[in-house]
């Protein structure tokens, strides 16, 4: 397969210590430049991730670079001057979350990509995790059933509580949207402490009539991640995602009985499942070996690079897109402004 050129703009934290390195999982990469203001930062990537040239001003690095792709990690105020220019430009770009600094400045981009053909991909990567994708295969069984209620909790450390839902909180917005379509309303409550411990409590109503609810905090500690995901279907049946390295899904056949007359008649509900193959069915991917201590593989790091690259040699539209992105600031936007009023909030269609 040829190469795939491509220039990047970013060299800080995420860009250097998770994207850039998740890029070997794409061996046809070719990392053309490095854009930063800062000039170790880029210097310091370039040496170690093999950019040819390094620039401090992306717009004379598009101009002067013949590339297939662009990646935007810095921030959402770049992510939408870069994107925006990578639009028109008619330059493939892959843009990491938020998409820009409000959901309004998102939709206008969105519209813009339609305007214009735009391929634009934001990096909500907990869809491509391992375990979302084993669990979406679970869902789509027949005997799975419908989706009823959906979950998603996350603790975080030490985040103020206005960056708490737009820079953390926004994965698990955008994965619910993706398992459970739009959201009609919205209603949240937050109880801060100090500057930096947040606990924000949400009920998300689907227009589908899926319940939600979304746990967001800063009360946790760098070590311990709690990223816990559930689905529960309308047969008795749900599946639970843990850390992104354990999913389980909850295959027990659960009769729905009248309570019994006599106490005695129901003991039989408690048994334990005849046949084994009728219990939870476990995905637990193993820490234990070298080889298999990839956390960018099992977040979804890989798997969201591979589908872009994918869609720019198939030269198809990327997911999420920015109308993604807008769909979950929108909710993100809801979120502050429900906790602030202590009312309702209705998402515009
Ligand atoms: N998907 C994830 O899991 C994940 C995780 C962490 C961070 N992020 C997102 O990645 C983005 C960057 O976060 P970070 O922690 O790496 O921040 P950072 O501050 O470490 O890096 C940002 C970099 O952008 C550079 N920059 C800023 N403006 C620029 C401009 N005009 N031109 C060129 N370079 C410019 C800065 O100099 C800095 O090096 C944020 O939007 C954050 O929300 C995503």
């Amino acid at each position: 397969m040829s190469a795939i050129r491509i220039a990047c703009v970013g060299a800080g934290h995420h860009a250097s210590w998770t994207l850039y390195p998740t890029l070997q999982y794409i061996p046809e990469v070719e990392m053309v430049a490095i854009c930063d203001l800062n000039e170790t930062k880029s210097a310091i990537a370039s040496k170690r991730f093999g950019f040819a040239r390094t620039y401090t001003d992306y717009a004379q690095m598009l101009a002067k670079e013949t590339v297939d792709a662009v990646i935007c990690c810095g921030g959402p105020a770049l992510h939408a001057l870069v994107t925006e220019t990578c639009i028109r430009d008619r330059l493939p770009v892959f843009t990491e979350k938020p998409p820009a600094l409000s959901a309004a400045d998102t939709k206008r981009l969105a519209e813009l990509a339609d305007r214009m053909d735009g391929k634009v991909m934001v990096g909500f990567m907990h869809r491509y995790a391992t375990v979302t994708e084993w669990a979406k295969k679970a869902m789509q069984t027949p005997e799975f059933g419908t989706v009823v209620m959906l979950s998603a909790r996350e603790g975080i450390w030490g985040a103020p509580a206005k960056h708490l839902v737009i820079d953390s909180g926004i994965h698990h917005i955008d994965l619910l949207l993706a398992l459970g379509g739009s959201v009609d309303w919205l209603f949240a409550a937050r109880n801060s402490f100090g500057q930096k411990r947040t606990g924000i409590a949400v009920i998300l109503h689907f227009k589908s009539g899926i319940v939600g609810q979304l746990s967001i905090n800063s009360l946790e500690s760098l070590s311990t991640p709690s990223d816990v995901v559930e689905i529960h279907g309308n047969n008795g049946q749900w599946i639970r995602t843990d850390n992104w390295n354990k999913a389980t899904w909850f295959k027990d056949f659960a009769p729905i009985h009248e309570a019994p007359e006599d106490p005695k008649d129901s003991i039989g509900l408690y048994e334990g499942p005849v046949d084994p193959r009728d219990s939870c069915l476990v995905y637990d991917h193993s820490w234990t070996a070298a080889a298999t201590n990839r956390a960018t593989l099992l977040q979804g790091y890989v798997g969201e690079f591979r589908h872009f690259f994918d869609c720019l040699t198939r030269k198809t539209k990327p997911k999420p897109d920015l109308w993604d992105g807008y769909r979950a600031m929108a909710i993100v936007e809801a979120i502050n402004q429900s906790a602030d009023t202590c009312e309702k909030v209705w998402l515009t269609p």
